[in-house]
């Protein structure tokens, strides 16, 4: 007959053997020895059943604690086991980036060389380059940037949530570069001139969108600027980037953050597979610009009496597509070395005006 000794022994021999089993195969065989249909435990359980109900009051509760114990510990040391196993594999996956390029086959994704042609061009009307946090606060992704509380435009950003902190705030993946004029403006003084280039992030995936994608946000802030500036640095840009004269129009728009607003939009042409910027007649949509709201300027401490500006923003994935022609914008994000190879750039001719951007 079992008595308390009994299940004092068995939980020290199990606790034992859960301690020494040092992988999650090991561990199970103890969970099946134990708590299995055929276990120990499980076997004493079901004796329970012919005990006089004196007995079965003091061994019923006991049994049960015992499973419930013995559980835990394996619980308890599975998640240890767990652990380990992950180190393991991250351990033994790692990849030495530090490793010299192999210039043979390494080569720089076109995003990195599109991002960096973009800023050799900016570079050259006199922008620096900023960055900003991927997770951001609602403060600088929403509120500052003219989007209330409850604001519809808000839901239209498709908006990765963190949970909330222990101050009730909800941290969100930035869904634009645009919080990164907020921090500009509120760390320097005009005249202010750059561009903020970095990943942003969308609940969204189909054939022309992936949840991480890439944008170039820019900002100038000065005395007196004006609609002109924004369309001459803008159409200064697009033909550089494009290395040919590109008609542009400018369609009113709405952004909450500028005021007025505009999209700008080059022709182009469909030949066959490819496309064609700057001939044809048809307009295709390439970026979001307009003067800086004036509650955008308040909120960043900036008296809009005094300072104006411009802001711009642009996708990069899809210019880097429409520049290099290619089809599939999930292609990007793939790591697929034969795509790479193909559409890759050498790390060493780097993007320079007066070279030919590519
Ligand atoms: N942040 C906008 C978006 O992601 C793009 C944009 C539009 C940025 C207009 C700007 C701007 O700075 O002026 O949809």
């Amino acid at each position: 007959m079992t008595d308390m000794n009994d299940i004092a022994a068995l939980k020290s021999k199990f606790a034992g053997l859960i301690d020494e089993a040092n992988d999650l195969p090991a561990l199970d065989a103890v969970r099946v020895a134990a708590l299995g249909k055929k276990g120990e435990i499980s076997g004493l359980m079901s004796t329970l059943g012919k005990m006089s109900p004196d007995e079965k009051k003091v061994m019923g509760p006991a049994l049960n604690g015992l499973k419930k114990d013995v559980a835990l510990l394996v619980e308890t040391r599975k998640s240890v086991l767990e652990h380990i196993a992950l180190e393991a594999r991250l351990a033994s996956e790692s990849i030495d980036i530090s490793l010299p390029v192999n210039i043979k086959t390494g080569a720089l994704h076109p995003v990195t060389q599109v991002m960096e042609e973009m800023a050799v061009i900016f570079a050259d009307m006199g922008f620096s380059v900023k960055e900003g946090p991927d997770i951001e606060d609602d403060f600088h992704n929403f509120t500052a940037l003219n989007f209330p509380p409850g604001h519809p435009a808000r839901d239209m950003h498709d908006t990765f949530f963190f949970p909330e902190d222990e101050n009730g705030e909800r941290k969100v993946l930035r869904t634009h570069t645009s919080p990164v004029q907020i921090r500009t403006m509120m760390s320097e003084e005009p005249p202010i001139r750059i561009i903020a280039p970095g990943r942003t992030y969308r609940c969204d995936s189909d054939q022309t969108h992936t949840p991480m994608f890439h944008q170039v946000e820019g900002l100038v802030i000065d005395k007196g600027t004006h609609m002109g500036h924004l369309k001459g640095c803008l159409m200064e840009f697009i033909s550089a980037f494009f290395e040919t004269d590109v008609d542009v129009q400018f369609r009113p728009h709405h952004f909450p953050f500028t005021e007025p607003s505009a999209e700008m939009d080059v022709r182009y042409e469909r030949k066959g597979e490819s496309i064609a910027i700057g001939t044809g007649d048809k307009w295709m949509e390439i970026l979001g610009c307009g003067m800086v709201h004036p509650n955008v300027l308040r909120a960043c401490g900036l008296d809009p009496d005094v300072y104006q500006g411009f802001a711009f923003g642009m996708g990069v994935d899809r210019l880097a597509m429409l520049k290099y022609g290619m089809p599939d914008l999930r292609d990007m994000f793939n790591a697929d070395p034969r795509w790479l190879s193909h559409y890759g750039f050498s790390p060493l001719l780097q993007a320079n005006l007066a070279a030919g951007l590519s």
